[in-house]
């Protein structure tokens, strides 16, 4: 349970009630509304700072002792947040400090939002003082359902501060400057340092430094996370939170977790025509990864009830994409889906950001018959909360590799690299067969799993080879794609030849020699059980080493040459693709080898357009989910008798989904 003693699934949102203390009548009405809407928990207090410390040392905290009271007694809980995220402009002003530098080492004025020095002592003590204020005055209160720390923490600063903690980390990592400067490989350029201050932060010339700055940045905003924490939990053991941003691009989200009680994500799709399958593949995949963060039920902590502002087209959900949506989360396991958010303010950037209460302030939009519609619904699913998932298929999602990759001045910029999208469509082919899929990073055990699937793991941290070794040893099938194995943890080559050195071509029983980057006029395929698929982008130069030739080039001048590859080891087998192919070969590909690996569907006989997920309940029943991708209703025959519980239905065969609809049905066995 997310929230203790508190056996529901979440629904509710960000409030911001202190945008609205001047509009008499409107925090009644808001709690009139959230009746209406069938919600039971929100955020509150994320942007609240000098609404709450008005100057410093004098807080007012009269306003949100009301929303408490008022949640009290309705039976609601709050995420109160620490409101770190967005400093008072007495803040700056005093402690000037609390800016950040940027590259060119001009300190920031203030302004905005989520932009101040995570170093900053200033900065630092302030937050300590509300968080423990906050944490002393709410610690107890009954509708304390947790703490929702900062907002989307991210960033980089290049101040005096942050540059002498980078050298400290620098100097803790290396502990010497001769085994820093080899790991730089800095006779290249001459660029070896005499002394640690002269390591420049944003010097994108050497390859590990910038990887060393990322996993700073990374170390930097957990460790201000954690002092966040500390302040609060010298008062209050309610479960604590900070709102991830799903593949933010710059931060390990794995370094994040384990400083979690639960996983909450924001996550904004928009269900463009035409590209429904590869959102809700890409959003599953993020879901999937917040559930194996912590092996157990997360919060989708925001999400667009109308459709979010910035979107390039911010179309109106049709129907049955909001639920769709929402479920999706559900079924790969949340406990809670949340709003950004609850009420729309009058102005600034967000004003016509969709919220579940428009400007009008009714309950007759649209957008708040469906959340309300989709909340009553809510409270069917009670025996869901804590359900879990079983997933025996990984994929490593392991940010360093994409820095790495991104990093190396290699094989076109980041158009061609798609080192994100290049992992999203291998779990994606796999989501295709409607399987549980796991997300893991190299550093997670791999012996729950039959089949592990590595999309372009560039970079090996160092044993990952030897895990990857036992676990196919053990029975294990193993998939890794081009790029895979590259460099080691300083992002330098490996020694040898890849993938990942003598050590690496043993296990995968092959030489990878070159690759050969392909124009938009390169003429590439693959030929793979008698059928021809296009190669577009990438295509290695593999030579057997002990492994057999599993598909082969058919073009060029590498015709017939080796482009899949697969060796059996122990009791398991390595499987290396060669060459970046478009879906069909993917979702081809991953069918024959998902039943090679003994890997079933979460459901079989499903239509095309209809995709599955499966949670399981302590009561011993399993919650299907079923996903209508299609603007068309989709009959779907069911293995065995299920509730279609979503709908209140009685026991049945067969449902139909609705135009991108989906459902949930309940088996007891
Ligand atoms: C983020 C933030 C929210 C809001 C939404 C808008 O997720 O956390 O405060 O700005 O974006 O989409
Ligand atoms: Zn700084």
């Amino acid at each position: 349970m997310i929230i203790r003693n508190f056996n529901h699934i979440l629904h509710g949102g960000d409030y911001n009630p202190d945008q609205w203390l001047h509009t008499p009548g409107t925090i009644d009405r808001d709690f009139e509304l959230m009746e209406k809407a069938h919600c039971n928990t929100f955020s509150v207090g994320i942007f609240s700072w000098s609404q709450l410390e008005v100057e410093p040392d004098r807080f007012e905290f009269g306003w949100l002792d009301d929303i408490f009271e008022r949640c009290e007694k309705t039976g609601k809980k709050l995420f109160l947040a620490t409101p770190s995220a967005s400093k008072p402009a007495w803040l700056a002003q005093r402690w000037p400090d609390s800016c950040r530098v940027d590259r060119a080492g001009v300190r920031d004025r203030w302004g905005a939002r989520q932009n101040s020095c995570f170093s900053s002592p200033g900065y630092r003590e302030r937050v300590r003082i509300v968080n423990r204020k906050l944490a002393e005055r709410y610690a107890h209160h009954p509708a304390l359902g947790g703490w929702h720390i900062s907002n989307e923490y991210h960033g980089e600063c290049g101040c005096e501060l942050c540059r002498h903690r980078f050298h400290d980390f620098l100097r803790k990592r290396y502990g010497t400057l001769e085994n820093f400067n080899q790991a730089n490989w800095s006779a290249f350029w001459g660029h070896a340092i005499t002394d640690w201050s002269q390591v420049e932060p944003f010097d994108y010339s050497t390859d590990a430094t910038a990887l060393d700055w990322w996993r700073f940045c990374t170390e930097v905003i957990v460790d201000f996370f954690q002092m966040e924490i500390d302040a609060v939990r010298e008062f209050s053991d309610a479960p604590v939170t900070t709102n991830l941003m799903g593949l933010f691009p710059t931060l390990d989200y794995w370094k994040f977790a384990p400083l979690c009680d639960f996983i909450s994500d924001d996550c904004y799709p928009t269900w463009l025509d035409g590209d429904t399958e590869r959102e809700a593949a890409s959003v599953s995949l993020r879901h999937d990864m917040h559930y194996t963060m912590l092996g157990k039920p997360f919060l989708m902590m925001e999400s667009c009830p109308g459709i979010p502002n910035y979107a390039r087209y911010p179309k109106l959900r049709r129907p049955g994409e909001f639920e769709r949506e929402m479920l999706l989360a559900l079924g790969h396991g949340a406990d809670g889906t949340m709003y950004f958010q609850w009420r729309k303010g009058r102005n600034n950037c967000e004003k016509f950001h969709g919220a579940v209460v428009g400007h009008d302030g009714t309950d007759q939009t649209l957008t708040f018959r469906r959340v309300a519609s989709y909340g009553e619904k809510l409270e069917r699913l009670s025996g869901l909360v804590g359900a879990e998932k079983k997933p025996v298929t990984a994929v490593i999602y392991d940010w360093e590799s994409n820095w790495a990759f991104g990093q190396c001045n290699a094989a076109g910029g980041n158009q061609v690299k798609q080192w994100e999208a290049t992992a999203i469509n291998h779990y994606r082919a796999l989501w295709n067969h409607n399987i549980d899929l796991a997300v893991i990073d190299s550093e997670q055990d791999f012996s729950h799993y039959k089949l592990l699937v590595l999309p372009m793991l560039f970079l090996f941290k160092p044993g990952v080879l030897e895990r990857l070794r036992d676990f196919v040893e053990q029975g294990g099938t193993l998939v890794a794609t081009y790029f895979t194995g590259y460099v080691d943890e300083n992002n330098n080559c490996f020694s040898g030849g890849n993938p990942g050195g003598a050590a690496g071509r043993e296990l995968f029983g092959i030489w990878n020699e070159d690759f050969d980057g392909l124009q938009p006029t390169s003429r590439q395929t693959i030929v793979w059980n008698g059928r021809r698929y296009p190669v577009e982008d990438y295509a290695e130069l593999l030579h057997l080493e002990g492994a057999e030739s599993e598909a082969t080039y058919g073009d060029d001048f590498y015709a017939g040459t080796p482009a899949v590859t697969r060796r059996k080891l122990g009791k398991g087998c390595v499987v290396y693709l060669g060459a970046r192919t478009g879906m069909e070969f993917l979702n081809d590909f991953y069918g024959s080898l998902l039943k090679e690996a003994g890997v079933e569907p979460v459901l079989t006989g499903l239509p095309d357009a209809v995709r599955a997920a499966r949670r399981s309940a302590s009561d011993g029943s399993d919650y299907y989910f079923l996903y209508n991708l299609t603007g068309t209703e989709q009959p779907v025959n069911l293995p065995a008798t299920m509730t279609d519980i979503w709908n209140g239905g009685e026991a049945t065969r067969c449902v139909t989904l609705p135009p991108n609809g989906a459902t949930v049905l309940q088996f007891k066995p």
